[in-house]
């Protein structure tokens, strides 16, 4: 029998029953029962202005009412000519060309097409197609980017239908694979990028894609501050183009504009989406290097690539209005600050002892939940399970959080992402802090361990 009676989607998970929402504002979402939820993750680190702003709800109309679709291929709007300007505008130095989609996986597809084809534009042919990616990365559901992906979990079912990419070790210090201290280790795990090259040969290698700071794959990992400085190097050495994957740490979600700014890095290509628009829209994009759009200049002249929605005005007028929100309510800076806070005050989770490591940076933040944490050993019953159920009673608890599993060789693993809207003041962050540590002494009671 259907448990969701009475309706006709199908929703990701078919047998859950999903609270109907009614209203969002702010950092809160509210459900027709009159239940009231802190949203703790801005629906997937998504909603980063939060719900119900009145500026893009008018942006959008009226873009609507000027004229709602045109396509990329014939006509320019002001829409996409303004969001190019802004976003260009805090982009690291030579970011300069914005090829416009709709969402994550569109805009992490877009770089393995554009990396092929900029060589084929650049060197009359070239074998170079092979990306390297990461084990414990998310870079989209479509197969190129599931190809790339290094959460087994997702790619499991879809195997044969998998590009053979190679994957390397993510900087996953809570369980270094180098069982090495951070700070000390000398990033072993960026050097296997240079080996990964030269096993496959450099001429095949195109790029290589990372996440800045990794997110739903593994929650919130962030590298030691030479893993990115040492990426660049391998990849300037090698003529590979370094991807950095901000669909989800860009736009303001670590405390800077893009994840790299931490580092002072500079990639070649950057994918972005979720923030971007903030869920008001679908909205994704690339950002290349000059160069690389030089490349198509001086040859053919076109990306063999494109989505009907690519550069649509009204996705593109909440860019805009998105953009303007961010900096007039200086967000990025509060992500920075109540990030801190919201860490400080999560700091009684260190009593827990079903939370094994509790990281991020700015409003990205990730919890690591374990069955010992003396031996950081997994739960046992499959990567996740755990997470979901830690989800399901901090709902209860009135705050969602974005669970994930499988950080442990996809066999076992669970955590989750908590990534409020960026708007979220003090008195927010607090309530979010104890609604997490309440739940989780909940879970941990009820699993038999506090
Ligand atoms: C880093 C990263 N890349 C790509 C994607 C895919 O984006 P989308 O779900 O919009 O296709 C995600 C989604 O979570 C992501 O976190």
């Amino acid at each position: 029998m259907p448990v969701d009676e009475g309706n006709h989607i199908f929703f990701r998970n078919v047998r859950r029953t999903h609270p109907l929402v009614v209203r969002g504002e702010g950092v809160y979402l509210y459900d027709e029962a009159g239940n009231r939820y802190l949203d703790g993750c801005a629906g997937a680190l998504v909603a980063n202005i939060g719900h119900g702003v009145e500026s893009v709800a008018r942006a959008m109309y009226e873009q609507a009412q000027t004229v709602g679709f045109t396509h990329l291929s014939r006509f320019a709007s002001r829409p996409i000519l303004e969001l190019g300007e802004r976003v260009t505008g805090i982009a690291p130095e030579g970011l300069d060309r914005l090829y416009l989609v709709s969402g994550g996986s569109e805009a992490t597809e877009s770089c393995l097409k554009m990396a092929r084809q900029y060589f084929l534009e650049r060197d009359g042919s070239s074998q170079k197609h092979v990306v390297i990616a990461r084990w414990n990365a998310y870079h989209g559901n479509t197969l190129g980017a599931l190809s790339m992906s290094g959460t087994i979990p997702r790619r499991r079912p879809y195997t044969p239908y998998l590009l053979d990419f190679p994957h390397i070790n993510a900087p996953y210090c809570y369980r270094c694979p180098y069982e090495a201290r951070p700070g000390r280790c000398g990033v072993p795990c960026a050097h296997e990028l240079e080996d990964a090259i030269n096993r496959v040969g450099a001429e095949y290698v195109s790029a290589f894609i990372a996440e800045p700071v990794v997110g739903a794959a593994a929650g919130a990992l962030v590298p030691p501050a030479e893993y990115l400085p040492v990426i660049r190097e391998i990849c300037d050495r090698y003529d590979v183009l370094f991807i950095a994957d901000e669909v989800m740490s860009g736009f303001g979600r670590t405390g800077a504009h893009f994840a790299v700014d931490h580092w002072n890095v500079v990639p070649d290509m950057m994918s972005l989406a979720k923030g971007m628009g903030s869920g008001y829209a679908p909205l994704g994009a690339v950002l290349a290097r000059e160069e690389i759009w030089e490349a198509f200049w001086r040859g053919s002249g076109a990306f063999v690539h494109g989505h009907t929605y690519g550069g649509n005005p009204v996705a593109c007028a909440t860019g805009v209005a998105v953009f303007d929100y961010y900096l007039e309510h200086g967000l990025v800076d509060n992500s920075a600050h109540m990030g801190a806070l919201l860490m400080e005050a999560l700091a009684p989770l260190g009593d827990n002892p079903i939370v094994g490591d509790v990281r991020g940076l700015g409003l990205m933040i990730g919890v690591e939940l374990v069955a010992d944490r003396a031996t950081r050993a997994p739960f046992p019953g499959g990567p996740g399970r755990m997470a979901e159920r830690a989800t399901g009673i901090l709902m209860d608890h009135g705050v969602v959080v974005y669970p994930g599993g499988g950080s442990v060789e996809g066999r076992a693993g669970d955590h989750f992402l908590i990534g409020p809207p960026l708007v979220i003041d003090e008195g927010e962050v607090r309530e979010l802090a104890a609604a997490v540590i309440e739940g989780l002494g909940a879970l941990a009671r009820a699993e038999g361990r506090a």
